[in-house]
């Protein structure tokens, strides 16, 4: 077990050990444990947390505060729009003055180009951990839960095969920071992983470069596939959601009218039954319901989106355990 992790920051899961992300994983299931059977375990009492948002969330936004809560502290809820960073606070000032207030500051920043190195602007002039809670590149902690719910549901990740793919929506042109983050820890965790997508919805090269350097050291594989229901084929793991064509346009009717080539590609009941009869079916949510995947997939014996989204709150919870 890795323990050294006091005054990190997570920012992506790429700069952490495997040793440190299995301690990650091992305090998670603790903590869920702790949970179900009542047990108080105050490790950050009297700590706050700042959550500084510039994107609108449900699940993370709730999950980090209920986390502060049960382990004893306090997190304040931060928007962009409504405080002075409106009006031209610096993620230096941020980092700076946040991080006097603080124990630790989790930062939602997505804009394309803008988000990641904010992050790490503030972590910069931070002294205390900042939390990325999605960038456009990454969101670590959607993908240290998602790691969590397939080794509850599949066991050893090693060997298993996960299908990451393109989803067809219609809400919004959504970031690649969640099929990003999953094709790289997939990978470390020796998982044989698909990746599949219309050829204008490529993800970032050197994204995808370190996902095959992943794959090569932990003895596992990297594929890139263009047809939807190839990459459906006898899957453990059907992870399939939607991203905007952000490397082939910035143009917004461009990116549409791309989108809508490709309205066919929905996770339907006959699409997931190509993938292995216990396979579980995976979304980090909000969904496109009947647009990305069909009620009866997301509803059905085969979905894990619930279990999915609570771990967010374990897997959370151990790296401010530990890093607060
Ligand atoms: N999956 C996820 O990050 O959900 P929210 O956008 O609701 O936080």
């Amino acid at each position: 077990m890795q323990t050294h992790l006091h005054g990190r920051d997570m920012i992506t899961t790429q700069e952490w050990t495997k040793n440190e992300i299995d301690t990650v994983l091992d305090v998670a299931l603790d903590l869920k444990r702790k949970r179900a059977l009542g047990e108080p375990h105050a490790y950050l009492r009297d700590k706050v947390l700042a959550m500084l948002f510039f994107f609108s969330s449900t699940r993370t936004r709730a999950s980090f505060e209920a986390g502060m809560a049960q382990l004893g502290g306090h997190a304040q809820f931060i928007e962009s729009k409504t405080t002075q960073i409106a009006h031209g606070d610096t993620a230096t000032e941020i980092g700076e003055i946040l991080g006097r207030y603080n124990d630790g500051i989790a930062i939602r920043q997505v804009d394309w180009g803008v988000g990641n190195q904010y992050i790490r602007d503030v972590a910069a002039a931070s002294r205390v951990p900042v939390l990325n809670m999605q960038c456009e590149i990454y969101h670590p902690f959607q993908i240290l839960a998602d790691l969590m719910t397939i080794i509850e549901y599949k066991g050893d990740p090693r060997g298993r095969t996960i299908n990451v793919s393109y989803a067809y929506a219609e809400s919004y042109s959504k970031p690649m920071s969640v099929p990003q983050s999953l094709i790289l820890l997939a990978t470390r965790f020796g998982m044989n992983v698909r990746l599949t997508r219309p050829p204008e919805f490529t993800l970032m090269p050197d994204i995808v470069a370190q996902a095959e350097e992943n794959a090569r050291r932990a003895h596992g594989s990297f594929e890139i596939l263009e047809d939807f229901e190839a990459g459906m084929r006898d899957a453990d793991v059907v992870y399939a959601k939607s991203w905007g064509p952000l490397l082939t346009t910035d143009d917004a009717a461009r990116s549409t009218e791309i989108s809508n080539k490709y309205k066919d590609w929905i996770t339907d009941e006959r699409r997931m039954a190509m993938a292995k009869a216990d396979a579980i079916y995976m979304h980090p949510l909000p969904a496109d319901r009947n647009i990305e995947v069909t009620d009866g997939v997301i509803d059905g014996p085969n979905s894990a989106v619930f279990d999915q989204a609570e771990n967010r709150l374990h897997a959370q919870k151990a790296v401010m355990a530990l890093t607060m």
